[in-house]
């Protein structure tokens, strides 16, 4: 399975912090925002990367994240010229993604998994599309999706003002190929776009929408707003002072995934200035040659 990585948007609601730099590099707590998705995509085994952004923002992602190599992935990169919305990245994505599955991460969206990933991911051999729901208290701001006991969709509605459900649609999505036939399918809705829960509606259509729910105690938000921002980073600031391990920490989650070597590893952790805190929470993550 491949992934795009969808970090463009004009970043409206966090205005003025967005003035001279890209919402995706904002920080939540103590990294770039982008690490967040990117390590979800990295944490699914996933190493073939897309990441599309503005003219303005992709040459500022791409200098900090670079081919991907360090940490044993491929970046590619592409520009949405203005927000056409979610679904274009498939558009954009039509070359990269050749005759793979996909999944798309918004580059807003920050998950911590209480236990590990899987409980969101597909089998091997899905077909159709799924997505995945999380509690939440105010889903009229997000996709709402309902579903049955075989985790089957009946409804998804974007920003209901009466929600059949309490769960968000969030944004992690997975497609078996047909996405990129469907996607030339759509039609610009009455305010432009190419909207991502037009796309899985043409699932739905075909009764091949699934849904799987993040668990109890996992963690999803999007940061796309000041208050949603500050709630997310002062989130992982408490877990990670509470039980020492970072949240997305891109040289830990490659080294932990077997996509580098301790040698490349350490590499990595030479090439950060010393007096960093950060460098100094990888030492404890590899000791004499142990992970801890
Ligand atoms: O965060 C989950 C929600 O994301 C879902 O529940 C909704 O169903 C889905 O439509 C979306 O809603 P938002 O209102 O958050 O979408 P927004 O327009 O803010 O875009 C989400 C991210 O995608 C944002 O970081 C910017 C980026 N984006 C968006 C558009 C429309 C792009 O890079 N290009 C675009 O054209």
């Amino acid at each position: 399975m491949k992934g795009i990585l969808l970090a463009g948007g004009s970043g409206t609601r966090l205005y003025p912090l967005t003035e001279v730099t890209s919402k995706q590099l904002l920080p939540v707590y103590d990294k770039p925002m982008i690490c967040y998705p990117l390590s979800t995509l990295m944490l699914l085994g996933i190493k073939d990367v897309l990441i599309i952004s503005t003219p303005r923002d992709l040459p500022l992602i791409e200098k900090y994240l670079g081919s991907g190599s360090q940490y044993g992935i491929k970046l590619t990169y592409k520009i949405q010229e203005e927000p056409k919305g979610i679904a274009e990245a498939f558009i954009l994505g039509n070359d990269f993604i050749e005759n793979s599955s996909v999944c798309l991460i918004l580059g807003d969206n920050v998950f911590s998994f209480a236990g590990s990933v899987n409980e969101v991911k597909p089998s091997s051999n899905f077909t159709g599309a799924q997505i995945v729901g999380y509690h939440v208290p105010d889903p009229e701001r997000f996709g709402v999706v309902e579903k049955d006991s075989y985790d089957q969709v009946i409804s998804l509605e974007e920003k209901p003002k009466k929600p059949k459900s309490q769960y968000a649609a969030v944004g992690l999505y997975f497609y078996d190929n047909s996405v990129v036939k469907y996607v030339k399918e759509l039609k610009p809705s009455l305010r432009g776009e190419l909207e991502i829960t037009d796309l899985n509606n043409r699932y739905l259509s075909e009764k091949k929408l699934s849904c799987s729910t993040m668990k109890r105690g996992s963690v999803w938000m999007d940061a796309g707003t000041p208050e949603s921002l500050a709630t997310i980073s002062d989130y992982v600031r408490t877990v990670e002072q509470i039980q020492g391990l970072k949240i997305a920490c891109l040289e830990e989650v490659a080294l932990r995934q077997g996509f580098i070597s301790q040698n490349e590893f350490f590499k990595l952790r030479n090439n950060i200035k010393e007096g960093s805190s950060y460098r100094s929470y990888l030492d404890k993550v590899l000791v004499n040659g142990k992970l801890t």
